[in-house]
């Protein structure tokens, strides 16, 4: 098999694709041939030695994947030789075969392409998450989704609107918030170009945004915190934008507001149960047209490096995927 192989904590340019024997899965086990594995800006936060998880050395990135089963350790019940299925493993799906434990694997109906396949439980899982477990957001309410046009941002306005919120997409450039909208996003802010606090005073009004969904952090998380209607919930999912927010206490006091911690790996660790009915939620959604993923671009596994550089420099559109 090939992989590709982090041999030290540094940027995505000194990996490598690497030959390995190909392994047999352990009881409890699978091996997935890869078709597609989807790239997270986690994984590039990773291969720097950046994330809250550090692999031990060496290692191969990639947390989750889409294929064809190819073999199963004794023990698997659920799952059988030549079935198509999406794992989710954290590490190693940036490689031509994947050892995934069985209960992190899902079957997967024929109606779904292995890349949007690879796509969903990491990204769409979080918003599923995110939004229905953590933000309880309800038909009706408004959303405001920071990083709009992202993995987990373009993710947010669909699943958003699926639930029947009125979303506001906040974004870097008009091509981004362009894309925000065809996905389904109500009102748009440049928030590079524009302050995001007077946009949305003028968007949500005195009534303000009941749920806010932040992939991004730094600057904005303030700004965007001043907006949130009473009894709001703020919804805390990552730091792509660098500096980790620190907020002033008294905000969500005013507001009566809550600052809500999402982690989506450790709650698909503890309710395995929860996030496969999350998973097949998506997987329908995807399967009637309610929501669409982006894919905006398909590398082969040696182009890994660059992949996981356009995430860094800002420049993907949805989600990125490799097809070894
Ligand atoms: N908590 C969880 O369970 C969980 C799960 C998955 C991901 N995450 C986190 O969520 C964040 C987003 O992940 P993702 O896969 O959606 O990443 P992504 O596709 O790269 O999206 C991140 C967005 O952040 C914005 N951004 C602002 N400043 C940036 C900068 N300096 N560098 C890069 N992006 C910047 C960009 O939008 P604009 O250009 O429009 O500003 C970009 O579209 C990451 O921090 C990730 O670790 C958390």
């Amino acid at each position: 098999m090939r992989a590709l192989t982090c041999t030290r904590f540094d940027q995505p340019e000194t990996l490598s694709v690497t030959e390995h024997p190909t392994p047999t899965p352990g009881p409890g086990e699978i091996l997935l041939r890869v078709h597609a594995a989807s790239v997270n800006y986690p994984d590039a936060l990773m291969v720097m030695g950046q994330y809250q998880v550090r692999p031990p050395l060496p290692f191969t990135p990639g947390a989750e994947a889409a294929g064809i089963i190819e073999a199963v350790g004794k023990g698997v019940t659920h799952l059988t030789v030549g079935q198509r299925a999406a794992a989710f493993t954290g590490t190693g799906a940036f490689a031509t075969h994947l050892i995934a434990p069985a209960a992190a694997t899902l079957p997967l109906p024929d109606t779904l392409e292995f890349g949007v396949a690879a796509t969903l439980p990491l990204a769409y899982g979080t918003v599923m998450h995110a939004l229905i477990d953590r933000g309880q957001l309800r038909a009706g309410e408004t959303l405001l989704v920071l990083g709009a046009a992202g993995g987990v941002g373009l993710a947010a306005v669909m699943i958003g609107k699926a639930l029947g919120a009125r979303v506001i997409a906040a974004a870097s450039t008009d091509e981004k918030l362009a894309l925000a909208r065809a996905h389904g996003a109500d009102e748009t802010i440049n928030y590079a170009t524009t302050d995001l606090k007077d946009a949305l005073k003028t968007l949500a009004g005195k009534a303000g945004v009941d749920v806010i969904l932040d992939p991004v952090g730094d600057r904005w998380a303030e700004s965007a915190f001043r907006a949130i209607a009473w009894g709001g919930r703020y919804l805390v999912v990552g730091f792509a934008g660098g500096e980790i927010p620190k907020l002033p206490l008294n905000l969500p006091l005013l507001k009566g507001a809550s600052v809500v911690g999402v982690f989506w790996g450790e709650y698909a660790r503890r309710d395995p149960r929860g996030n496969a009915r999350h998973l097949q939620q998506l997987a329908t959604w995807v399967t009637e047209g309610t929501i669409t993923p982006l894919i905006s671009a398909r590398y082969p596994l040696e182009d890994a490096p660059r992949a996981l550089r356009d995430l860094l420099e800002r420049r993907v559109t949805g989600k990125v995927i490799l097809t070894p």
